[in-house]
């Protein structure tokens, strides 16, 4: 049954959708199965796997309201094999209101994607900044949190945020959700406060912070607009290296 992770930080412009589409891509590109499913209105993670968003007959908008919704009719290849995508369109704003009367409104993800689960090695979810019923959903579809800081003195803020945000979600909806990892993207090891947040974060959360960085690598900027993830834009980028190494150390600790 394949794994459910979502890529979370309430925060926006951290680098979950970048994480998201790398990440994705590189387990791929070693023959495993994997889902991305986009659930920001912004819908980058779409745009930035080569999906247009226009004419999408059917998105993780409809996944999330329809009911009796086969998920297998939202699911559309990239352009990566075995890299699978449910895109998002911009009616998913307005998913976050018409969710609050729906039946069973903060499972519905969850009940959708398990029809699916048994196709993926993998299932990455993309969410949006913010801790509307549509984080809530991914949340709750999820059997770990990936969660993509940036090196800056209010990445500690929105931490204890962010964590007690998990326990609450442990408490009332998904008891057995898991931390998957703590990422430092936009790294830059030249700056005393890189160094202090790092020592910061990982004096809480030891274990959980990946060995790897993401550093601020202006390639990772620019593969989105080509609709391609960092590997098939620049391979010999430092971006395209660092989500090498991510994806392996991902691999090695989700096995262990
Ligand atoms: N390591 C990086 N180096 C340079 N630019 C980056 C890096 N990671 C992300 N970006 C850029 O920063 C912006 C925000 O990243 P994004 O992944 O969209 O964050 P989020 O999904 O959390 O809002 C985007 O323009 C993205 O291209
Ligand atoms: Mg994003």
């Amino acid at each position: 049954m394949g794994k459910s992770i979502a890529i979370f930080n309430q925060k926006g412009g951290v680098g979950k959708t970048t994480t998201n589409i790398n990440l994705a891509a590189c387990l791929a590109m070693k023959g495993i199965k994997v889902l991305v499913l986009d659930i920001d209105p912004q819908g980058n993670t779409t745009s930035g796997l080569g999906v247009s968003k226009r004419g999408l007959e059917k998105t993780s908008y409809d996944l999330l309201v329809e009911d009796n919704i086969d998920p297998a009719s939202t699911i559309l290849q990239t352009i990566i094999p075995g890299l699978d995508i449910i895109p998002a369109s911009v009616d998913l704003a307005a998913a976050e209101i018409e969710l609050v009367q729906l039946e069973g409104r903060e499972r519905r993800l969850k009940n959708a994607l398990d029809k699916v689960r048994g196709d993926y090695d993998y299932i990455f979810i993309d969410c949006p900044p913010s801790l509307g019923l549509l984080t809530v959903n991914a949340l709750c579809a999820a059997n770990s949190v990936l969660i993509p800081l940036q090196c800056e003195y209010f990445a500690l803020e929105g931490l204890s945020q962010l964590i007690r945000t998990i326990r609450a979600l442990r408490k009332n909806l998904n008891p057995a959700l898991a931390m998957e990892g703590i990422l430092f993207t936009m790294y830059d090891g030249r700056t005393n406060l890189t160094y202090a947040v790092v020592n910061e974060v990982k004096a809480h959360f030891a274990d959980k912070v990946y060995r790897t960085v993401i550093p601020r690598n202006v390639r990772l900027s620019e593969a989105p607009s080509h609709g391609k993830p960092i590997y098939y834009y620049d391979k010999y980028a430092r971006g395209a290296e660092s989500y090498a190494a991510l994806s392996r150390e991902f691999l090695e600790r989700s096995d262990g």
